[in-house]
């Protein structure tokens, strides 16, 4: 199974070391470019290198890691899914410039997080981005934990939960191989309108919910 993140930032830089810790391969890719990834590839070993947003969007397993306002320009641009696997790491939020008004609006509960909500109409944002891709089998996960846990999976000799939910099985069963083989407890949550709602930050209900299996 070949893995390919789509986006080097917080979130795709973390996985890939989670990765990397287990001696998983992946592709790492940005909007930079690979040159810009050199120095991140050479911290985390022979095992991630870094490629072009189209060939990391080749794999078997594609994990999108871009802002949510990324999101339908940057997949509308990716050829055919053929009935791989995309894992949804998004969250409907925009990242606040801590100069805007935006950031210092009192109506915004997330402003002291530098976030805000973006209004989805009542969507789950796994069923928009399960839109932006036909053809894929989507499994939303990595997305609700702060990312800077992700490259610890086990912590003080139990597992770090990580959620997961979808609508095929097939799909979610080689997520959660691939949750396992980097060394998380790994918790099914039923499908995308469900457990995607739950787990989706920043008003999921086991949003940011960090739990160790003893
Ligand atoms: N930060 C967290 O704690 C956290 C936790 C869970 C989930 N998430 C979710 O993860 C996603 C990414 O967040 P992040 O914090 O990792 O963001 P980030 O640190 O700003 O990184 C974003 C990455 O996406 C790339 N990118 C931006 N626009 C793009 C475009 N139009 N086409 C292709 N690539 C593009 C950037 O490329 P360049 O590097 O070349 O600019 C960068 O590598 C978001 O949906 C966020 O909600 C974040």
């Amino acid at each position: 199974m070949s893995i390919g993140i789509l986006g080097s930032g917080a979130l795709g830089s973390n996985v890939a070391r989670a990765l990397a810790k287990s001696g998983l391969s992946a592709i790492i890719s940005n909007r930079s470019g690979p040159e810009s990834l050199s120095d991140l590839v050479k911290e985390l070993g022979p095992t991630i290198t870094a490629g072009t947003l189209e060939q990391a969007a080749q794999a078997d397993i594609v994990l999108v890691a871009v802002p949510w306002l990324a999101i339908e320009s940057l997949l509308g641009s990716l050829p055919a899914w053929n009935n791989r696997i995309v894992i949804d790491g998004t969250n409907p939020v925009l990242f606040l410039d801590p100069n805007s008004a935006d950031a210092k609006d009192p109506t915004n509960p997330l402003a002291a997080y530098g976030i805000k909500a973006i209004d989805l109409g009542g969507k789950s944002s796994s069923s928009v981005v399960r839109d932006l891709v036909p053809g894929a089998r989507v499994v939303k996960a990595f997305n609700h934990l702060d990312v800077a846990v992700l490259p610890e999976p086990e912590v003080s000799g139990g597992k770090r939960t990580l959620f997961y939910s979808g609508d095929d099985a097939a799909a979610k069963a080689e997520v959660r191989s691939l949750l396992e083989a980097c060394g998380y407890f790994a918790v099914d949550l039923g499908s995308l309108d469900t457990g995607g709602r739950l787990m989706e930050l920043p008003f999921g209900a086991l949003a940011t919910h960090n739990l160790i299996k003893i």
